[in-house]
């Protein structure tokens, strides 16, 4: 199974210091999907980073669906061939203003709900302050439930990453490493649990294309 972990931090300037504290939350991520499921191989799992700062995108937006056929920006079709491949998706994302990071937000608009339909995704904050981007976490349940990649209930949150990881992704030294990865075990378990189970079911069935007949089949009818 592949999983997609969107990097969603493109602050790279600094005050407030240390800047894209998110790589190195990133790379935590990495480590443990490495450690737990590459190096015993429990499970088929295959990881790859998408960072916002690869994909520059246009100052006008046109979503990658909005260009004719074989018109869309090479960097757009490519990520789109990969959201679309992908069993699942990790969000890692910086509370900015109680909300989740606009660059992240930006990238995914994109793309259309299609592509991420009938797989789940995971939610991960993280932030320099107290709460670990728990109320960007509350607004991006809605946002990752509306693009069709359902949320798992398992959150994780991640106060004061600056003090949780070295910049190589590693735990500081006075870092509890086992409760973390215990932390980090419980909502990535979840994610391997519900990826499985709707790759089986698309395998068993495909699935129904009410998202992306007509968008007007969304609306209530009127009377
Ligand atoms: C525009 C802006 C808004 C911020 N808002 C919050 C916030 O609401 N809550 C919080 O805990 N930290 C907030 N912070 C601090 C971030 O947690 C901190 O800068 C962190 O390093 C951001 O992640 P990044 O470096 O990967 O972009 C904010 C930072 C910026 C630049």
């Amino acid at each position: 199974m592949k999983f997609l972990l969107f990097l969603g931090t493109s602050r790279d300037s600094s005050p407030p210091r240390p800047k894209r504290l998110g790589q190195r939350v990133a790379k935590a991520c990495l480590q443990h999907f490495e450690s737990q499921y590459f190096e015993n191989q429990a499970n088929d799992v295959e990881i790859e980073l998408i960072d916002v700062l690869d994909y520059p995108l246009e100052s006008i937006f046109k979503p990658h669906f909005a260009y004719a056929k074989g018109r869309a920006p090479s960097a757009l079709d490519e990520l789109a061939e990969k959201i679309q491949a992908a069993d699942g998706y990790i969000m890692v994302s910086p509370e900015y203003n109680h909300s989740m990071s606009p660059a992240l937000a930006n990238l995914l608009n994109h793309f259309g709900s299609s592509l991420f339909s009938y797989k789940p995704s995971i939610i991960l904050t993280y932030s320099a302050g107290q709460w670990g981007g728990a109320r960007a976490a509350v607004n991006m349940r809605t946002y990752l439930a509306e693009l069709g990649c359902l949320p798992v209930s398992a959150m994780i949150h991640i106060p004061k990453a600056q003090e949780v990881f070295t910049e190589e992704g590693t735990y500081e030294t006075n870092q509890n490493d086992a409760e973390w990865a215990s932390y980090f075990e419980r909502g990535f378990s979840q994610l391997i649990w519900w990826a499985e189970a709707c790759k089986a079911q698309r395998g068993r069935q495909n699935p129904n294309d009410a998202l992306v007949r007509n968008p007007a089949q969304r609306n209530a009818p009127s009377d």
